[in-house]
């Protein structure tokens, strides 16, 4: 073997090690070693797919777990509520942030309660910072109907139940509606404002959110920010 090849061979041989984590090590040794021009080219361009292949195998472990809207879900993105088939009444949820958001459609009768029975709620005019400013009014909403609230108990973090029925045997004749957490007692109205007396310390937090459209609602943006 002349001392060409030889060195040649030797760093073909190292070549091999290194170019397993390196493509563009493998891509210099095959330029070094192969002679013939047409040969060498297509040996470039097999090492070069090699090393795209390796790549990928490297980053497809990691990402291949989420879809693009999991991925951006869990880094906190902005959700979309679609609310046009939200009849007077029912409650929806969507998960904003990990979190669960109920979006609901209150009657004119709900809405008149609100106004009146407050002398039971701790914080009737939500002088604590739990939404924005602008829900900051008695109804705790950008439009009166529509409810948009964090479904998390200000106490320990469970998720209360909705309970809108007036008065049921379980929940006295105090009860208006609103949300009951079954955790330790506590009770919400129908604007997410808590009772006096109970584990809760602060009303339901009302998140960043505003309409696209009168069906469809952004949650985690407002004013065209993202929060
Ligand atoms: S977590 Fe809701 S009352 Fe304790």
């Amino acid at each position: 073997m002349s001392a060409r090849n030889q060195k040649a061979s030797n760093e073909q041989g190292s070549g091999d090690a290194s170019s397993k984590s390196n493509p563009e090590a493998l891509e210099s040794s095959i330029v070094e070693t192969v002679a013939d021009p047409k040969r060498r080219r297509l040996l470039v361009r097999s090492a070069a797919a090699v090393g795209g292949l390796g790549g990928a195998a490297l980053v497809l472990p990691m990402l291949g777990s989420m879809s693009p809207s999991a991925r951006a879900k869990a880094a906190g993105a902005p959700v979309e509520a679609d609310i046009s088939k939200l009849t007077p009444g029912q409650m929806i949820t969507v998960e904003w942030r990990g979190k669960p958001v109920w979006i609901v459609n209150r009657t004119e009768e709900t809405l008149g309660r609100l106004a009146t029975e407050t002398a039971k709620l701790s914080d009737p005019d939500s002088l604590e910072e739990q939404q924005p400013t602008y829900t900051q009014n008695p109804v705790r909403s950008i439009k009166p109907e529509y409810l948009v609230v964090v479904g998390l108990c200000t106490h320990l973090g469970c998720s209360p139940t909705y309970r809108p029925e007036i008065a049921p045997p379980d929940l006295g004749d105090q009860w208006d509606g609103g949300f009951f957490c079954p955790c330790h007692g506590s009770k919400f109205d129908m604007a997410g404002r808590v009772y006096s007396g109970v584990p809760a310390p602060t009303n339901l937090e009302i998140p960043p959110y505003r309409y696209i459209d009168d069906a469809t609602i952004i949650v985690g943006e407002d004013s065209g920010v993202a929060a």
